[in-house]
């Protein structure tokens, strides 16, 4: 299957190094007011894509079930260590671009620090449309490539590629940062409609960090964040958008979805297999394994 390359979490204590010790107490404060501004009160099924570690699972209470997926089997089996056995999370190993639903399944969505490892993020953004309902709402935090640090070092020439311009700015292999007007556009062409914008981490300066204490400091971020409607020069922008367009394929009766195929699957858990194109998917520590070709554990 011809599909962009997905960047490998595999084994990774991202966690640990970039959260829990990474100094990261103002970003992850401030993310946490973000949600909380942009997700609806109550819902029936959210989906969580690139939740990683489950870092921000427990911030979407207002929902009966949530399933998060994630390409890294390591990095969901440390969300289900954070979150304990439940029936109301659900953890998917899968491709975002192949996503193992069928079509029109969720009515709300999150993706966090995870559109920045999409080398096709259009496609990306098209696939999760695929998967959520008429109405539902999409919350997506990008990497934003047009932010007053890079506009900055551009203009003292200490760095040659221009935050000006509209297409992604890699800056380390499958690491993308965005213009806002891009994303703008990819979610109009996905089928989203764009509701709301806010902008984050408006101080994320190391000094100021240090000198400040976290809670000071995303407090000021919050008063801040509605700016993001006008203007964005954060380094982390919020879009809340909902999904709009028809045209897609009725529900089926099935939650699942053959990655590969496309055909409805049975829940048959400890293997699942398709009745249409014989791909068989395995279900083991709590974790579906809907990867089609899974890498190595490290
Ligand atoms: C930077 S982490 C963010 C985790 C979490 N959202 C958070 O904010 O703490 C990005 C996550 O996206 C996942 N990821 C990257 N590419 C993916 C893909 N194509 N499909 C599914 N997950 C992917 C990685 O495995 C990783 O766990």
């Amino acid at each position: 299957m011809d599909t962009p390359p997905v960047c490998n979490y595999e084994g990774s204590d991202y966690q640990t190094t970039f959260w829990d010790q990474g100094g990261r107490a103002y970003e992850d404060a401030c993310e946490a007011i973000a949600l909380k501004k942009l997700l609806p009160p109550r819902g029936e099924h959210l989906l969580e894509l690139g939740a990683g570690a489950g870092r921000n699972t427990l911030r979407y209470a207002g929902f009966e079930h949530i399933t998060l997926v994630d390409y890294s089997r390591t990095q969901l089996l440390q969300a289900r260590q954070r979150l304990g056995d439940s029936g109301r999370f659900r953890l998917v190993a899968a491709d975002i671009y192949h996503l193992p639903f069928v079509n029109d399944t969720f009515d709300a969505a999150t993706m966090i620090r995870t559109l920045h490892h999409m080398a096709n993020a259009p496609q990306a953004l098209t696939e999760i449309r695929r998967v959520i309902a008429l109405d539902a709402r999409f919350i997506l935090e990008y990497a934003n490539k047009r932010n007053w640090k890079s506009m900055l070092r551009y203009l003292l020439k200490k760095q040659t590629w221009s935050p000006f311009t509209l297409e992604p700015e890699e800056f380390v292999k499958l690491n993308f940062d965005f213009h806002p007007a891009a994303i703008r556009n990819w979610l109009t062409v996905a089928g989203f409609k764009i509701d709301r914008t806010l902008t984050v981490s408006h101080f994320r300066v190391g000094f100021l960090k240090r000198a400040l204490p976290a809670s000071f400091l995303a407090a000021l971020d919050s008063a801040l964040q509605w700016t993001g409607s006008f203007a964005q020069f954060t380094p982390s922008v919020f879009v809340s958008s909902h999904a709009i367009g028809g045209g897609l394929i009725t529900k089926a009766d099935e939650f699942f979805a053959c990655p590969a195929c496309g055909a409805g699957l049975k829940n048959t858990p400890p293997q699942i297999t398709c009745p249409n194109c014989g791909h068989t998917y395995s279900v083991a520590d709590g974790i579906y394994d809907f990867r089609i070709n899974p890498p190595a554990e490290a």
